[in-house]
């Protein structure tokens, strides 16, 4: 368990690019892995959750492997013919990677058992295990519907239509990949919208999908016994991750930092919005696209925040920046309000009450209720924690970890985290950039 002390920081300037999206990086090995033929992709995400996907997909038949520029080649077993592990396929600490692996297994003849670390396996998977069950596939999962899990696929499986009970993208990503190998057609109706990379990248292998709406919700129709055909995918930086320098360069004062290749996908951009109803400065510069996602360069400049009431509608456009808005929230004048949040009780730790208590020690005037916190910023003083406080524990929770990382940079004696090692599940070299665009 390594500790750090996170320190008062000099300004953030200059500029740095953030890996890969981890959403794309999973999917973009999950159906490369299911096509046949080649395919290349770069700027993937090498962090422990994507290398966990990487090497369930070699256990299931896929050939990946890494080239020494840092393009990824993955020749594909083919929708239908992935094949049964031989040992149990260990998930780490990967939420997206076991939900959507259990939606690919779920409609082949192979049985897997999936495992994972002591966050993973507190988590729950009957919002995966209750649709892929009606398609036919079978479970033995672990009490609660946790891990360890045993799946047994259906072949043929059932086509269903399926409306989410929560606004899950990975829910409707397992079930639209249970409906690639299901005769006939699988639909998902989505009454709020959430991140869609699957649907947009699943047209890119050339999978036949069709999004329509009806009363207001998005309904997304997959025709099954697809066959995927390779293609080169250019991975966008993680939005996710440089929310975690957005928030560093909007607090910390004299900052002036522009951080390249940053994923707007509108579905993942509310981090940008909030804030920027908060007072932020956030400028985007050469907007483009980058494998058929939109991408700038963000400058980001100190600013005065204020609090804000948080809509809760766009709660889904920025599931996984809650733990970095509370510490823009913590810092800004006035009181932020935050609801509709209670999916954040299920992600890698329950990120309400794990926030409420680490920014509580770290100095901040905190109020949890079941749905969000509510926050009292302290107008841009730094914070100010008990002295000698214990460190602050990150709970197996890479978020956690960033977001009060960055708290440290705006308190008055630093923000000691008890393991910084989960980091490394989505962001291998945070500490790096961190340290170069603060020295
Ligand atoms: C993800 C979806 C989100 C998010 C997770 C990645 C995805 O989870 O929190 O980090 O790649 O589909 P939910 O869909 O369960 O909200």
């Amino acid at each position: 368990m390594p500790s750090h002390t996170f320190q008062p920081s000099a300004p953030l300037t200059g500029r740095l690019r953030v890996p890969g999206d981890k959403s794309i990086s999973h999917r973009a090995l999950m159906f490369a892995g299911l096509a046949v033929g080649q395919s290349r992709i770069t700027g993937l995400l090498e962090g422990e959750d994507v290398l966990a996907t990487a090497a369930a997909m070699r256990q299931l038949g896929a050939r990946i492997e890494r080239s020494e520029d840092g393009t990824w080649i993955v020749d594909g077993a083919g929708v239908g013919s992935l094949l049964e592990p031989k040992q149990a396929l260990d998930m780490g600490n990967s939420g997206t990677s076991t939900r959507l692996m259990m939606g690919l297994l779920a409609s082949h003849a192979i049985s897997a058992t999936f495992i994972g670390d002591a966050s993973l396996s507190g988590r729950p998977m009957n919002r995966v295990i209750d649709p892929l069950s009606q398609m036919g596939a079978t479970f033995e999962a672990s009490p609660g519907g946790t891990l360890p899990c045993m799946l047994r696929g259906a072949s043929p499986a059932v086509p269903i239509t399926y409306r989410l009970p929560v606004a899950s993208a990975q829910v409707k990503s397992a079930v639209l990949l249970a409906g690639l190998n299901t005769p006939g057609i699988t639909r998902v109706i989505e009454p709020a919208p959430t991140r869609d990379h699957t649907e947009r990248m699943l047209t890119g292998f050339g999978a036949k999908l069709e999004v329509t709406e009806d009363n207001g919700e998005r309904v997304i129709a997959i025709h099954g016994e697809a066959d995927l055909k390779p293609m080169d995918v250019v991975v966008p930086g993680d939005p996710s991750s440089a929310a975690f320098f957005i928030v560093a360069a909007s607090i910390v004062p004299g900052s002036d930092l522009v951080i390249e290749n940053v994923g707007l996908n509108p579905t993942r951009a509310g981090i940008v919005t909030v804030l920027r109803q908060m007072g932020a400065d956030i400028e985007e510069l050469s907007p483009r696209e980058v494998g058929g996602e939109p991408v700038a360069d963000l400058r980001v400049r100190h600013a005065r925040l204020k609090g804000v009431d948080v809509d809760p509608a766009i709660v889904p456009s920025m599931v996984d920046e809650f733990p970095v808005l509370f510490v823009a929230a913590a810092l800004a004048e006035g009181t932020t309000r935050t609801t509709g949040l209670e999916e954040l009780r299920v992600k890698e730790s329950d990120r309400i009450s794990v926030m409420a208590e680490a920014l509580t020690l770290a100095g901040a005037r905190v109020e949890e209720q079941e749905d969000g916190l509510t926050i009292h910023g302290t107008g841009g003083e730094p914070l100010h924690g008990t002295p000698d406080s214990a460190s602050v524990a990150t709970r197996l929770d890479h978020r956690i970890a960033m977001s009060m990382a960055v708290s440290g940079l705006v308190s008055r004696d630093g923000v000691r985290l008890d393991d910084i090692a989960p980091i490394a599940t989505s962001f291998p070299s945070f500490i790096d950039l961190l340290e170069n665009a603060t020295s």
